[in-house]
C-alpha cells in the first residue's frame, strides 16, 4: 500500500470537454454553422453517422453537469467557447449563454479554464481558406479580444488553441478531420505556423486587454523513444519529435523553429515563405504557464524512404525505454499504450529544455470496459487505475521539480469524439444518448475522493 502522497496547494482538479463535443444546440441563439458541422453531416465521414447535432445537450444541461462536478469536488472545468456563437456581429445571445455557465461555475467554487479554439472553426471563414488563410488570423485576434473583453473580469485561465498538430495532422495530411484535406503537406505546415501566430496575436490581444489571469498553448506532447537499439531508430525518435513536439514548443519558447524539421519540410514542400519577418517574435509571447495533453508516448522505428517521413510508430517490442516499458504493455480499449511514466519523462523535459513552465495537464484520459449494473452503477476499474497511476507520474515529476498546477480529465462526459462518434466513451460520467440520462461512473468518485483529500490514496 502506497503512502498517502500530498498535492500542492491549490492545485486545480479539473476535467476537459470542448464546445462541439458536447454542446449540441447547433442552430440556437445565433450560433452559425462550423466546419465540424459540414464534415459530420458529410455521409460516411463520422463512424455511426453521429454528428454533433445534439451531443451531451450540454448547452442546456450545463447547470446539471456543473452540479455533479461540485458534487465530485471539481474546482475545475475546462471547456472552450464556441467561436459560432460569438462570431456574428451584434449577436449577443451566445455571450449571454457562456456569462451564465462561467458565473455558474464560479457559483460553485469551479474555476473556469476556458480555451479559445478546440476546433470549431466558423464555416464561413473556412469558405475563405479557413486556416490555409493569413487573415483568419486576424479574425482569430479580434474573436479573442471580445472573449476577453466579455469574460476577462472573471475568468484566470485561458488557453489559446487546442492540439495545433492534430488539427494539421488529421485535418489536411490524412483527411480524417474537418476540413478533411487529404495528403496536403504544405497545407499542414501553413496551418500549423497560422495557428502559433493566432496562438500568439490572442497572448497579444490578452496583454493589451489588461486582464488578469493566466494564458498558454494547449498543445499535445508525446514523449519519443527509439524502438530498438539501432542507431537508425534513435535518428528517428528524435526527427519525429521535431515534427510532434518542437515545431510547437521551440517556436513558443525559444522564438525560432527546429531547423532540422524545417530542412525536412522544405526539401518537400519548398520554403516555408509563409512565415514573414516578424512572426516568430509573435508567436514567442511569453505566456503563463503551458497546457499539456498527455495521451501515451510514441516508440519509434526508421522506415528508409517511406514518405512523407521516413519512420513509423510501433508498439514497443523488446526494448526496455527510458519509460519502463516493453511489449506486454497495457493498452485501452482502443489500443492506446497506457504508459504513465511517459508523463514524467515528458514534463522532466520540458523544463530541462525549455525552463520551469508551470505545466497544467489539460488532457488525459481513455476509453476503458464498463459494466453497467441493473441499479445503474458503472464499474470502470481501469479507468480509475488509469487516473491514479497518470496522478502518481505527475508527482513523480514534481518530485523532480516540474511546477504542476492541476490536472484536467479528459473528459468530464462521454461526448462526440470526433471521426469516431460516440461508441468511443472517455467519460467520467456516462451519458445515455436516448435519454441524456447523467451516471457517474465509479472512476469519477474516486477521482472526487482525491480532489476533496488533494493528495493520492489507493483505490479501494
Ligand atoms: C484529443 C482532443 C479531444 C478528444 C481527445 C480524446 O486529441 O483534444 O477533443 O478528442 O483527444
Amino acid at each position: 500500500m502506497q503512502p498517502v502522497r500530498p498535492f500542492p496547494d491549490g492545485f486545480l482538479w479539473g476535467a476537459s470537454t470542448s464546445s462541439y463535443q458536447v454542446e449540441g444546440a447547433v442552430a440556437e441563439d445565433g450560433r452559425v454553422p462550423s466546419i465540424w458541422d459540414t464534415y459530420s453531416h458529410t455521409p460516411g465521414k463520422i463512424d455511426g453517422g453521429g454528428t454533433g447535432d445534439v451531443a451531451c445537450d450540454h448547452y442546456h444541461r450545463w447547470r446539471e453537469d456543473l452540479d455533479l462536478m461540485r458534487e465530485l469536488n471539481l474546482n475545475a472545468y475546462r471547456f472552450s467557447l464556441a467561436w459560432p456563437r460569438l462570431f456574428t456581429p451584434g449577436e449577443r445571445r451566445g455571450f449571454d449563454h457562456y456569462d451564465q455557465l462561467i458565473d455558474g461555475l464560479l457559483e460553485r467554487g469551479i474555476a473556469p479554464v476556458v480555451t479559445l479554439y478546440h476546433w470549431d472553426l466558423p464555416q464561413a471563414l473556412e469558405d475563405g481558406g479557413g486556416w490555409l488563410n493569413r487573415d483568419t488570423v486576424e479574425r482569430f485576434a479580434e474573436y479573442s479580444a471580445a472573449c476577453f473583453e466579455a469574460f476577462g473580469d472573471r475568468v484566470e485561465w485561458w488557453l489559446t488553441i487546442n492540439e495545433p498538430w492534430i488539427v494539421g495532422l488529421l485535418g489536411y495530411l490524412h483527411g480524417l478531420h474537418a476540413p478533411g484535406y487529404q495528403d496536403d503537406l504544405r497545407g499542414e505546415v501553413t496551418v500549423f505556423h497560422h495557428l502559433l501566430l493566432a496562438h500568439g496575436r490572442a497572448v497579444q490581444q490578452f496583454r493589451a486587454s489588461g486582464c488578469g489571469g493566466r494564458i498558454g498553448l494547449a498543445p499535445n506532447l508525446a514523449p519519443h523513444y527509439p524502438a530498438s537499439d539501432d542507431p537508425a531508430d534513435a535518428e528517428v525518435s528524435w526527427a519525429s519529435d521535431g515534427y510532434v513536439n518542437r515545431w510547437f514548443l521551440d517556436p513558443v519558447f525559444r522564438g525560432s523553429y527546429p531547423d532540422d524539421q524545417r530542412a525536412r519540410y522544405e526539401e518537400i514542400v519548398g520554403p516555408l515563405d509563409f512565415v514573414h519577418d516578424g512572426d516568430l517574435e509573435t508567436i514567442a509571447q511569453p505566456t503563463d504557464y503551458l497546457g499539456v495533453n498527455y495521451y501515451s508516448p510514441r516508440t519509434m522505428e526508421a522506415v528508409p524512404g517511406d514518405t512523407p517521413w521516413p519512420w513509423r510508430v510501433v508498439v514497443p517490442t523488446d526494448v526496455a525505454t527510458t519509460g519502463g516499458f516493453t511489449d506486454g504493455v497495457v493498452r485501452t480499449a482502443t489500443g492506446t499504450p497506457i504508459v504513465p511514466a511517459g508523463l514524467t519523462d515528458l514534463l522532466a523535459r520540458v523544463r530541462d529544455d525549455y525552463g520551469d513552465v508551470p505545466i497544467l495537464i489539460t488532457e488525459n484520459g481513455g476509453v476503458f470496459p464498463e459494466q453497467i449494473e441493473a441499479g445503474g452503477r458503472v464499474r470502470d476499474p481501469q479507468r480509475t487505475a488509469f487516473i491514479h497511476d497518470h496522478l502518481a507520474a505527475l508527482l513523480d515529476a514534481a518530485a523532480l521539480g516540474v511546477t504542476v498546477l492541476g490536472y484536467c480529465h479528459w473528459s468530464l462526459l462521454d461526448n462526440f469524439e470526433w471521426k469516431l462518434g460516440y461508441d468511443q466513451r472517455f467519460g467520467l460520467i456516462r451519458v445515455d444518448y436516448d435519454s441524456q440520462a447523467r451516471i457517474v461512473k465509479d472512476s469519477a468518485r474516486y477521482y472526487g475522493t482525491l480532489a476533496a483529500a488533494n493528495a493520492l490514496r489507493e483505490a479501494r
